[in-house]
């Protein structure tokens, strides 16, 4: 655990998430924020989670698209836990130690959003699980592109093929979305809620202007 506190202090790359209810249009800004860390002259690791690891993905295959069984709250919270070790561990820490900027589709403020509020498992018990993987590690910038609840029902309705997580209800994504503010508003700080409802190219300046502010604050 000593590692994690380690890292903090040393000069290292630096750990961004992006968050957001499924059909918020994470994947479509990716490329672009990979992009602006790069023109900056910074290597960037692009991963995701549920994910990132190879274990990880074949826990991802269980959460996202198994039929077979019903999958209760605490084993889903606990399986999401157990890839997130490994993408810790095996992925995040070892690139953030060489120099390396990490940007992962989702971590650990999805948790509290899908399994604290969407599931009811309430933030306590994620917090519990953080605490006892993470010490006080956290992401440096989570960027959550927010948007109303309609509009997240519209987006993934039209992808078609919908996965377990996306086939929630209007209460669930309600209540998924309020636990994502609520993280917000706890760590103004490090968490920038992103009006998502826009164009990509509108999303995109106003992850531009958060990624600036950032790098302003580091003095880079
Ligand atoms: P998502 O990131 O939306 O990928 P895709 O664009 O391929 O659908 O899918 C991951 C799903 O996993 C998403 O619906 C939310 C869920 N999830 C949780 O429920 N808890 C978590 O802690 C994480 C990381 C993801």
């Amino acid at each position: 655990m000593n590692s994690l506190l380690e890292i903090s202090c040393q000069a290292r790359g630096y750990f961004i998430t992006i968050e957001g209810p499924d059909g918020a249009g994470k994947t479509t800004q990716l490329g672009p924020i990979a992009d602006w860390i790069e023109r900056r002259g910074f290597t960037v690791l692009q991963t995701r989670e549920p994910g990132g690891t190879q274990l990880g993905e074949s826990l991802r295959e269980i959460l996202l698209h198994s039929d077979s069984d019903t999958i209760e709250a605490e084993a889903e919270l606990l399986l999401i836990f157990a890839a997130r070790a490994q993408h810790l561990r095996q992925k995040i820490l070892p690139a953030l130690k060489q120099g390396v900027w990490v940007l992962s589709d989702r971590f650990t403020d999805a948790s509290y959003a899908y399994q604290g509020g969407g599931r009811g498992l309430g933030a306590d018990r994620v917090r519990i699980l953080e605490t006892w993987l993470q010490g006080n590690f956290r992401p440096d910038l989570t960027l959550l592109l927010d948007i109303p609840i309609t509009v997240s029902a519209q987006r993934t309705r039209s992808r078609g093929q919908l996965d377990r997580f996306e086939q929630d209800t209007v209460h669930l994504r309600q209540a998924i979305r309020d636990a994502y503010l609520q993280q917000a508003c706890a760590y103004p700080e490090r968490i920038k809620r992103i009006d998502a409802s826009g164009s990509p190219a509108q999303v995109q300046y106003a992850i531009a202007d958060s990624l600036q502010a950032f790098c302003q604050r580091l003095g880079r």
